[in-house]
């Protein structure tokens, strides 16, 4: 962007549901970190940071989160279910992130099971859902659900180069990171309030950029190779082994390469 872009806090909360109560900061750690330390604020908090120090992903990876280039952005969830939840409310950020980006900059996006999102080629965006228990059961306390989107192009640094891109270098157009906040926020809503009828689960599915590929299914001990055949109800990748058996993963564990 030619001017800086300054997340306008009030502006952004002028264009989302009261749901939301919005903290702004110039650098943090980590969104999730900060609102994992924080989950006695209300559901419906979103931390959004122009730059993390120390962003997270998933399975103990680094976040590459430079500032005044990406939207990191955590959002509190005190669903009282269990902790099917998670998975679901991933897959619903992940096509809300989806729909978001499409909608504003008229591209078309693809979401690698279970929370990449992809656009031309590269991923623009990962999500990393992290919950607190309560005591002695399995239900979620908290659920901190971080969404990072690459929106205005940067230079990546040479390990990512390959794999990841910005949605604006693709689009060739600019926009304020609010506007793509806001969207996005407005767009989740509506699938987490209705989470058990699982309206998002069309706008997931038609997105995939696995079911009816070939995959390499990732496990603790090793890999083998299926057929991705579908995504069920709980957001289990439904695969077929070449043996004819048929396996639904659901493991966070579990990555699959296409
Ligand atoms: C992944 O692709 O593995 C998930 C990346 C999740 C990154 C977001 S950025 C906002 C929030 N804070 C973090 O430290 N991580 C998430």
């Amino acid at each position: 962007m030619k001017q800086r872009d300054e997340m306008d806090v009030r502006q952004l909360e002028r264009d989302i549901p009261d749901f939301y109560h919005v903290h702004v900061f110039d650098c943090l750690e980590s969104t999730n970190t900060w609102l994992m330390g924080h989950t006695d604020l209300p559901e419906g908090t979103v931390v959004i940071a122009d730059a993390q120090s120390k962003g997270r992903g998933r399975a103990g990876h680094s976040f590459y989160s430079p500032g005044g280039t990406g939207l990191y952005l955590s959002l509190l969830l005190k669903p009282e279910r269990n902790m099917e939840v998670s998975l679901l409310s991933t897959a619903a950020a992940a096509a809300a992130c989806a729909q978001a980006v499409e909608e504003i900059y008229g591209v078309s996006c693809s979401i690698k099971w279970l929370n990449d999102v992809f656009c031309g080629g590269k991923k623009i965006a990962g999500i990393l859902c992290e919950a607190r228990l309560q005591a002695g059961g399995d239900m979620p306390q908290a659920v901190v659900l971080g969404i990072g989107i690459n929106v205005h192009p940067c230079r990546m640094p040479e390990d990512l180069k390959e794999l990841a891109g910005s949605v604006e270098a693709f689009a060739g157009t600019e926009k304020p990171r609010r506007i793509l906040a806001a969207r996005f926020l407005n767009i989740f809503l509506k699938y987490y309030l209705a989470l058990d009828q699982r309206t998002f689960l069309n706008a997931y599915r038609s997105r995939s950029a696995v079911i009816g590929r070939r995959v390499t299914v990732m496990t603790g001990s090793g890999s083998y190779r299926a057929a991705a055949i579908g995504i069920d109800d709980a957001c289990r990748l439904i695969v077929r082994l070449d043996c004819g058996e048929i396996r639904y993963l659901s493991s966070g564990e579990i990555s699959i390469r296409l």
